[in-house]
């Protein structure tokens, strides 16, 4: 894909953006998903390219044209996102991770579709089954996307600079919560949000958030359409770049 703007502030600049959800298969028919529309990562690429940027969007789950004049890829799993973003990192300037990754996964994926009573057949070896009627799912733990970064990163001197941007959906202790991801996660900037709030977060159009900077500030925004939180969130990029 060609860059379309060559003027503005991010001309010559790569960005990879995450957005949407991932999607971890249990069976070849069913798998366990969240709620992220997708919408605050799309309104990034966008504004990245209105900018000037040339564009990676890596998306998962979400059901929003894809932007014209941004290089789509389409992900399922958080494991297919790690290796797309550790992949793409290497000739980008800017991170950016607002995709809801699921934290865990299936421990299996069973072969055949899962039947409501489980035993008898042969396929399902370890059957899950209870007594009760029930199902238990076994989950194990996905890589830490943004973590993975951070190691390779801090490693590899040839990347002198990659601005990294974290987003955080809260339901409680929001400041506390964000500024312990913000330093685990090596970030320069944490975008969190209240998602109890109705205005706020899944779906909506709208977000309140806070901005969370590695010098220990932390900004209060107010409510307002993701498209110029989108804008919002390149204004404080933009400054980083180019620094060491
Ligand atoms: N993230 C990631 N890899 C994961 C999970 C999350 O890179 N496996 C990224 C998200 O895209 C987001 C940031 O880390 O930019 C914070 O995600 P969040 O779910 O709020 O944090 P976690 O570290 O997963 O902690 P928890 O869910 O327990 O609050
Ligand atoms: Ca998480």
């Amino acid at each position: 894909t060609a860059t379309l703007g060559r003027h503005g502030d991010l001309a010559g600049k790569h960005v990879v953006i995450t957005a949407g959800g991932t999607q971890e298969p249990i069976d070849p028919v069913r798998y366990v998903g969240n709620r992220s529309s997708g919408k605050m990562g799309y309104s990034l690429a966008r504004e990245a390219r209105d900018r000037g940027a040339h564009v990676i969007l890596i998306t998962g789950s979400a059901t929003l044209p894809p932007p014209y004049g941004v290089e789509l890829h389409r992900v399922e799993t958080a494991i297919q996102m790690r290796d797309a973003v550790l992949r793409f990192i290497t000739a980008a300037d800017v991170l950016i991770m607002s995709a809801a990754v699921a934290d865990f996964r299936p421990a299996q994926v069973a072969a055949q579709k899962i039947k409501k009573t489980g035993g008898q057949s042969g396929t399902q070896e370890k059957s899950e089954h209870g007594n009760d009627g029930g199902l238990t799912l076994h989950m194990v733990r996905n890589p830490d996307i943004l973590q993975e970064v951070a190691e390779v990163v801090d490693k590899a001197s040839q990347h002198q600079r990659l601005v990294r941007v974290g987003f955080a959906a809260e339901t409680e202790n929001l400041i506390a919560y964000a500024q312990q991801k913000l330093v685990q996660k090596h970030l320069d900037l944490l975008v969190a949000n209240d998602v109890s709030r109705s205005d706020s977060g899944f779906g909506s159009d709208t977000n309140k958030v806070f901005i969370f900077h590695a010098n220990g500030s932390m900004e209060d925004l107010p409510v307002m359409p993701k498209t110029d939180v989108a804008a919002a969130i390149f204004q404080r990029i933009v400054p980083l770049l180019g620094t060491t």
